[in-house]
């Protein structure tokens, strides 16, 4: 049974993994796959949100009824999220988006020289879009959520994190050769900013997300 709990909220939701591109052809990518996050804007809709979903290099089908707004890079991300947060009453930051950019975009597709060693990349930081959000809250109540992927410490990490990025939630998941990335499943702790701590079972993403949607209606109160 779905409740109309999110009914006249406008949800935001981004999803997938960014690419920082090094030539046309080439760029620095992750395995992100954007199930969770469209999980996440699927039951948002069937709650009654309106849904604006940020998705970035899923090649996932657009669910029913949300509104999807494709984005390629980090930045093209955060510009999409900045204009779509500003009369959300909830934005959820499940993509994964990369620390960092090549330094420099190489317009045409960089070649290989005969005898000669590769150019290192340089790197430089991409904006952290969650902790931009959390900070500059585009309205007050405003309720944001980040996730987080830990290999080890997982709750200790996810707790500094949720300091550090000054959100609301924060989901935070183990991550391992095998587990989260691309599949269908996940197991996870949502870590509140009041305390809180609420375990999620393994199960299907779809469940995760209504836990997610359960914590956030309770603090739109
Ligand atoms: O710091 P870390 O990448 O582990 O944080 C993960 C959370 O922060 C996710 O919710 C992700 O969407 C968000 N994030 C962001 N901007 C970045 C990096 C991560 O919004 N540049």
């Amino acid at each position: 049974v779905t409740e109309p709990d999110l009914k006249g909220r406008h949800v935001v939701v981004s999803a997938g993994g960014t690419r920082e591109p090094l030539d046309p052809v080439r760029f620095l990518g992750n395995r992100s796959s954007g199930k969770q996050g469209y999980a996440l804007a699927r039951t948002a809709a069937a709650r009654g949100a309106r849904v604006t979903l940020v998705s970035a290099n899923t090649g996932l089908p657009e669910p029913a009824g949300v509104d999807v707004v494709p984005v390629g890079t980090a930045v093209q991300l955060r510009e999409a999220i900045l204009k779509a947060a500003s009369d959300a009453d909830v934005v959820v930051m499940a993509a994964a988006v990369a620390d960092f950019r090549p330094a420099t975009y190489a317009a045409g597709k960089i070649k290989k020289k005969d005898g000669e060693d590769p150019e290192p990349i340089v790197l430089v930081r991409n904006p952290d879009i969650l902790a931009e959000i959390s900070t500059d809250r585009a309205r007050p109540g405003q309720v944001i959520v980040g996730f987080a992927a830990e290999t080890d410490d997982v709750l200790a990490n996810g707790r500094k994190k949720l300091e550090r990025k000054g959100c609301d939630l924060l989901v935070v998941n183990e991550v391992g050769e095998r587990k989260t990335f691309g599949s269908e499943e996940n197991e996870a702790v949502v870590l509140g900013a009041d305390g809180s701590e609420t375990p999620v079972p393994h199960g299907p993403k779809e469940a995760l997300a209504e836990t997610v949607w359960d914590l956030v209606a309770r603090r739109l109160g």
